[in-house]
């Protein structure tokens, strides 16, 4: 019994789980255990002896048992703590990286843009690019042979058909469906077939403004371009109104900020006049509002159009349009 009960020791001793376990457990004390066996043979024994083997064997058996459930408890222990090990997080590990894209300066300014304009109660609405020649020239006041045409090379499909040169069309499609009061802003992509360098590009962007309303004078017009480029470029930027010419509006003018290198100096950036141009505008003409079927003698108009890349190099100071177009990231990251 106690060669028996060595053997059970070493055996718990070196158990590594619960399976492990349960099979000594079995071995010794199951039903057919070796320790059972020596019980139940115990009939063979002189009866003057059977009190004390029975009695030894009854502390050997309550003895391992009580091995069994400490070596039981080890384990679960044991388990537990690898288990924890394997779910432990290393907070001081850095953090995975991953690239966040950015937008585009072109998007900031036109975000920037629009949230003036819808601040002011317009509307954001958009036109097609393919245009008719009605709408991007004809209605606008432009006929054919019209000197005005030179004034923006054209990408034509065909004779009545091209690439709108400017987002202006959107304003005759606008008021031929909508009854004025209307304000609106209209941006999108424009095309001209103008030699690429660093202010021109044969695609980019304008923003069209356009409202329409009894009463509406050039007092409005210049309220509301001067708060706009104060907005874009400082509350203390000089800002300038040159008479211009387009033949939708009468009268027109170029809307001019004081040169923001050299603060009206006079500089490189703009050729020594101490102003940079940023956009056109004027009172709608008469004739384009009777064209959309408006009464002149009633509403009048003012609208304005501007490009955003040349708004983009004067807000960035960037001294070439075509990084916009390049797509390199070292200049894409710097916004
Ligand atoms: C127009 O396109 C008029 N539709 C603007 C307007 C609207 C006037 C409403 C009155 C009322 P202009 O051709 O000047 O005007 O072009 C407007 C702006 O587009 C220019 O000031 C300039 O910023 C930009 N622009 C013109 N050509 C290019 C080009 N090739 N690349 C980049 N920007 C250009
Ligand atoms: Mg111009």
């Amino acid at each position: 019994m106690k060669k028996i009960k060595d053997r059970a020791e070493t055996a718990l001793a070196n158990a590594e789980n619960f399976e492990e376990l349960e099979k000594i457990r079995i071995e010794y004390l199951g039903k057919k255990g070796k320790l059972t066996q020596v019980l139940r043979g115990m009939g063979k024994l002189p009866p003057e002896e059977r009190p004390l083997i029975g009695q030894l064997a009854n502390q050997i058996r309550e003895e391992l048992e009580n091995q069994i459930e400490d070596v039981k408890k080890e384990i679960k222990e044991k388990e537990k703590h690898a288990k924890l090990k394997q779910e432990v997080i290393d907070i001081t590990i850095p953090g995975r990286k991953y690239n966040i894209g950015k937008k585009h300066p072109l998007t900031l300014i036109l975000e920037d843009i629009k949230g003036f304009f819808i601040g002011m109660g317009y509307e954001v609405v958009e036109g097609p690019e393919i245009e008719l020649d009605y709408y991007n020239f004809e209605a606008l006041n432009i006929p054919e042979n019209h000197p005005a045409r030179d004034m923006q090379d054209t990408f034509y499909i065909n004779d009545k058909i091209l690439l709108r040169t400017q987002t202006s069309p959107v304003q005759v499609r606008v008021m031929e469906k909508t009854s004025p009061p209307l304000r609106i802003i209209a941006p999108g992509r424009v095309y001209r077939s103008d030699e690429v360098d660093a202010t021109h590009s044969p695609m980019f962007h304008q923003v069209e403004v356009l409202a329409v309303d009894e009463n509406l004078s050039l007092g409005d017009l210049k309220g509301t371009l001067i708060a706009f480029a104060r907005h874009l470029f400082g509350e203390d930027r000089g800002v300038r109104f040159r008479p211009s010419y387009f033949p939708f509006t009468e009268p027109s003018a170029e809307l001019d900020i004081s040169c923001i290198a050299c603060n009206g100096a006079g500089c490189r950036l703009c050729k020594y006049s101490g102003w940079l141009e940023i956009l056109g505008c004027g009172m709608v003409n008469p004739k384009v509002l009777e064209i959309v079927g408006y009464d002149p003698e009633k509403v009048s108009g003012f609208a304005a159009g501007m490009g955003v890349e040349r708004i983009a190099l004067l807000k960035y100071g960037i001294d070439d349009m075509r990084l916009f177009f390049e797509n390199d990231l070292r200049f894409l990251y710097q916004f």
